[in-house]
């Protein structure tokens, strides 16, 4: 599985020690940046072409990091045919890509340690959209939604 990682000032601790730990798994990674420490930087121009690749289907997942995780889901979410959310449990790490077919995990490189990132992105990584007909209908409600002009 091809994975793309990215993350601001913010996230840039935590990707290193998972750009380190996704390689050991045996993952495909594509890098978005930062590349070096730069407290100025600002997350969009990392976390944009991360969402771009996931969307045009680049890489098949994203990891998008910020030091809260918020900014990185705005700006992920911005992005047509992007569905990313801020992950802080094991349970929403999976069944946010069960149900909801999720495309992007965010994290907090100021709020989650790496122990804890490392599982919730393996939970994310492991699981699959189950296709269900409910799922599918509310998908379709969400994604009519980027077709609107508004
Ligand atoms: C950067 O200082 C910080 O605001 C950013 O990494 C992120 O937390 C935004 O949501």
């Amino acid at each position: 599985m091809k994975i793309g990682i990215a993350a601001d000032h913010g996230g840039f601790e935590l990707k290193a020690i998972m750009v380190t730990f996704l390689e050991h798994a045996g993952y495909e990674l594509v890098d978005f940046g930062a590349f070096k420490l730069d407290e100025k930087d600002d997350y969009p121009d990392f976390i944009i072409p991360l969402a771009e690749a996931v969307a045009f289907k680049k890489v098949e997942r994203g990891i998008a990091i910020c030091g809260s995780g918020v900014g990185a889901s705005v700006a992920a979410n911005k992005v047509a045919g992007v569905r990313a959310a801020l992950i802080h449990d094991h349970f929403s790490a999976h069944q946010g890509i069960e149900d909801d077919d999720m495309n992007i995990i965010c994290l907090g490189g100021r709020v989650t340690g790496f122990m804890a990132a490392e599982e919730l992105i393996l939970s994310f990584l492991g699981a699959n959209f189950t296709g269900e007909e409910r799922h599918k209908r509310r998908l379709q409600k969400v994604q009519a939604l980027e077709k609107k002009e508004l």
